[in-house]
């Protein structure tokens, strides 16, 4: 039996190059009073983490426009696709409790113990979508505080920096 095998190369007539920015910040004292707080409160809604299946433990808080914190931690099920993830908890929170205020920061945390060099996690593609439909709600971006437990904060300015070609209420049109 043979095989042939074509290799097309295909000019491409554009390129699109996508630049993200994350700022990674070694110590909070660099950050603002603000900032420093929405991750003092991240942190604290850890320990308020519902997660007896998977052991990991997520904290977050997210900031409205009017000042108002809102925290939300992982809450997790028997029924295991039913959990829903921090940042989710806190975000929908503020959604329903404040729908008309935007929300300019969200804060993030884990338990997890780093290895050298190793950036703290970033939220999952399902949070990621959730956030971008509210930086598109309310036209604001929302600035993203993600903390590691050794204190390292990755700091980004939007949501589309982390969800680049995002699925938006306009593509349905
Ligand atoms: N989890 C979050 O809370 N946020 C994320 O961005 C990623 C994952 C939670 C969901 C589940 O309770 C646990 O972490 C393990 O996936």
């Amino acid at each position: 039996m043979e095989f042939f095998c074509i290799f097309i190369v295909m000019k491409p007539s554009k390129v699109i190059k996508k630049e993200i920015t994350i700022r990674v910040c070694h110590d909070v004292s660099q950050l603002t009073k603000d900032e420093q707080r929405l991750i003092r409160e991240a942190q604290a809604s850890v320990g308020q983490a519902y997660a007896p299946y998977s052991n990991f433990k997520v904290g977050s808080a997210v900031l409205l426009e009017n000042g108002e914190i809102i925290r939300g931690s992982n809450q997790e099920n028997a029924v295991y696709p039913l959990a829903l993830c921090a940042e989710r908890v806190a975000l929908f929170a503020a959604g329903s409790q404040f729908p008309d205020i935007p929300i300019v920061a969200i804060a993030l945390t884990t338990q997890k113990s780093l290895k050298e060099n190793e950036l703290p996690v970033f939220p999952c593609g399902s949070c990621r979508q959730a956030l971008i439909e509210s930086e598109t709600r309310h036209q604001h971006d929302i600035e993203l505080l993600i903390t590691g437990s050794d204190g390292t904060v990755c700091v980004m300015d939007s949501v589309k920096d982390i969800l680049p070609f995002a699925f938006k209420g306009d593509s349905l049109k």
